[in-house]
């Protein structure tokens, strides 16, 4: 019988995992706690990750970076979430906030802005949203009014990831109200640009190490060149990111979940009532059966679409990445908050307290199920894509 390559990542892509895994357990696992309690940004991770070129490994070779795929991306900021939600938003984010300039960013900008990145010498933040346009991201109300040969932006973006913390912003404006959403464009932000501030820190349940604030944008001029793409597309563009990052919020879904059944399989060896380790009883064991099957279902659908997303990435048209890039979000973080409420479930009383890491991994995962989208807009794309 020839050869049949196994439909599973490649020796690389494991060996990949198991670096990860190792620098993780050593660097990020030890702080994760105490990121979570102070609610400080986890500079540990970043500097470990950083000094192993694992902070943005997406970006391309020609702009300085490793050249990892998006099975890569996503394996690393798996096994990131794994031991540190908050930690895996620097990759993560990175990815998010660049891939605008890598789907539709003019050869100069992309020069100009991933070196920094892929050196780790600057993150890249993402800045869609608005206190009044969530889930409706066309119904923003930043504008970007053109100004000689510039644009000035005035508005505020809410919920930012890792605003303050980056450097960098692709902001989605308003040049155009009377055209909708083909009316919007996007452009790269400074921090250090005049009139850029931003809100505090918003207080959440959970990634509390990751910093969410609002971008305040008073009169922000930037030049015509740092608009991303035709005036205009910057909504497709934005959209069409999503396509891609989706995939990586069902990564880090999938590594909360595995971190927390890690855990609890642990515990259930452990731990002994009725004179015998809880794991020996069937309702123990059905429950851990459930957990471990429905992850390896959503991580098979993640990896799928990971390797779609490579493909389009590469300039293949892949008619399906909207609907398996959306589903993959939707399932893995609907997962991610079942398993890990089950691992709590499975460490009884212990299980609830702040002594033990389940409780804080049960409130990063609901996370999962609100950002990039919703996991009712992801099931309103997916059938949209059903039904044309
Ligand atoms: N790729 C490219 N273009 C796309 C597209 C895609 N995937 N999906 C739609 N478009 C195009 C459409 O074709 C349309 O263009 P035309 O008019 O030329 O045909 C245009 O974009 C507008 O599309 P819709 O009419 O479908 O837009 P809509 O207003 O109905 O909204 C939506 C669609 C799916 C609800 C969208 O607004 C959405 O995804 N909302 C959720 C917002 C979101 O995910 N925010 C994430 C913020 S980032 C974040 O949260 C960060 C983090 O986690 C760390
Ligand atoms: P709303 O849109 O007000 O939704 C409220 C409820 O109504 C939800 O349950 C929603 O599913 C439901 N709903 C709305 N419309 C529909 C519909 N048509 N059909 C069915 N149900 C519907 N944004 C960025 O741009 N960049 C970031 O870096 C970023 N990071 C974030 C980090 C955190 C910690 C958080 C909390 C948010 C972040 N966001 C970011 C914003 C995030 O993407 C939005 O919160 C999310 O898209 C939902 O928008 P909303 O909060 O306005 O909820």
């Amino acid at each position: 019988m020839s050869d049949f390559p196994m439909y599973a990542p490649s020796e690389e892509h494991e060996l990949l995992r198991a670096t990860v895994r190792e620098l993780a357990e050593a660097k990020i696992a030890p702080f994760a706690a105490e990121v979570d309690e102070e609610s400080r940004f986890p500079q540990e991770a970043l500097d470990a990750l950083v000094g192993h070129g694992l902070h943005a490994v997406h970006v391309p070779e020609e702009y300085g970076g490793v050249g990892g795929d998006a099975l890569a991306a996503a394996i690393v900021i798996e096994e990131v979430a794994r031991v540190c939600a908050s930690s895996s938003l620097i990759p993560a984010v990175n990815k998010l906030g660049t891939v605008p300039l890598l789907l539709a960013g003019s050869p100069e900008l992309r020069e100009r802005y991933l070196g920094p990145v892929a050196s780790g010498e600057a993150m890249f933040s993402y800045a869609l949203s608005e206190a009044e346009a969530g889930s409706d991201a066309a119904g923003m109300r930043t504008r970007a009014v053109r100004d000689g040969d510039g644009w000035v932006l005035d508005g505020v973006k809410s919920w930012i990831t890792n605003a303050g913390e980056s450097r960098y912003y692709t902001v989605m404006a308003v040049t155009d109200p009377e055209k909708g959403a083909g009316g919007i464009s996007a452009f790269v932000v400074e921090a250090g640009d005049p009139g850029v501030s931003f809100g505090p820190k918003e207080r959440k349940l959970g990634i509390k190490g990751s910093p969410t604030r609002q971008v305040v944008l008073e009169g922000v001029r930037v030049p015509g060149d740092r608009m991303i793409g035709a005036e205009g597309t910057g909504f497709k563009t934005a959209l069409a990111t999503l396509d891609h990052t989706r995939i990586t919020i069902a990564a880090q879904a999938l590594g909360i979940a595995q971190g927390a059944l890690d855990f609890a399989l642990g515990y259930v060896r452990e731990r002994r009532q009725f004179g015998r380790p809880v794991g020996d009883f069937q309702g123990v064991r059905f429950m851990l059966a459930d957990m471990a099957m429905r992850l390896e279902g959503a991580r098979q659908l993640t990896y799928h679409a990971a390797v779609k997303s490579e493909r389009a990435m590469r300039g293949e048209r892949v008619a399906d990445l909207t609907l398996v890039s959306s589903a993959c979000k939707a399932l893995a973080s609907d997962v991610a908050m079942d398993v890990t409420t089950d691992a709590v479930q499975l460490l009884g009383g212990y299980g609830y307290t702040r002594d033990f890491p389940v409780e804080r991994m049960m409130r990063d995962a609901k996370i999962t199920q609100i950002y990039e989208g919703t996991n009712q807009i992801q099931r309103l794309v997916i059938a949209r894509q059903l039904l044309g």
